[in-house]
């Protein structure tokens, strides 16, 4: 067995600062917290039906899909979005698991933060 550090073992919870770094380098290009880009905006993400934000223009196949975005979705999807949701328009993936229970550490932080109900 690896020997493995503090940092491996913050990280198997998620560790929300790494996954903001991550968020910045790789998702920022298309999406933001608070406004539709060429992806759509996260604010509250977790919980949120997938293809659900009425002023963004998804691919039929996410806006139909019944998906409901948590850990368990979330991780599925940004592994491989096309074999999950196939015709789907996010030509991107995160093959390495630690960095997607970051990325969804801190996209969980997007839901009460940004709350606004
Ligand atoms: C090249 C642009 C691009 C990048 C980079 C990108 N996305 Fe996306 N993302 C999209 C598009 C476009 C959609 C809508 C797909 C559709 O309609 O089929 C989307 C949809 C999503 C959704 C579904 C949201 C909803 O409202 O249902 C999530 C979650 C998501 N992206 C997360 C991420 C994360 C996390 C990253 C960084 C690892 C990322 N995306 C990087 C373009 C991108």
């Amino acid at each position: 067995m690896l020997i493995m550090g503090a940092d491996a073992l913050a990280a198997s919870a998620g560790d929300v600062q790494q996954g903001q770094a991550l968020y910045e380098a790789r998702c920022f290009g298309c999406h933001s917290v608070d406004a539709n880009r060429i992806g759509p905006k996260h604010a509250n993400l977790i919980g949120r039906k997938a293809g659900s934000i009425s002023d963004f223009e998804y691919s039929p196949a996410l806006r139909g899909a019944k998906i409901v975005w948590n850990e368990k979705t979330l991780d599925r999807w940004l592994q491989d979005p096309e074999s999950y949701v196939p015709g789907q328009q996010m030509d991107v993936s995160v093959s390495k698991a630690e960095d997607r229970k970051n990325l969804i550490a801190y996209l969980k932080t997007l839901s009460t933060k940004t709350a606004k109900k």
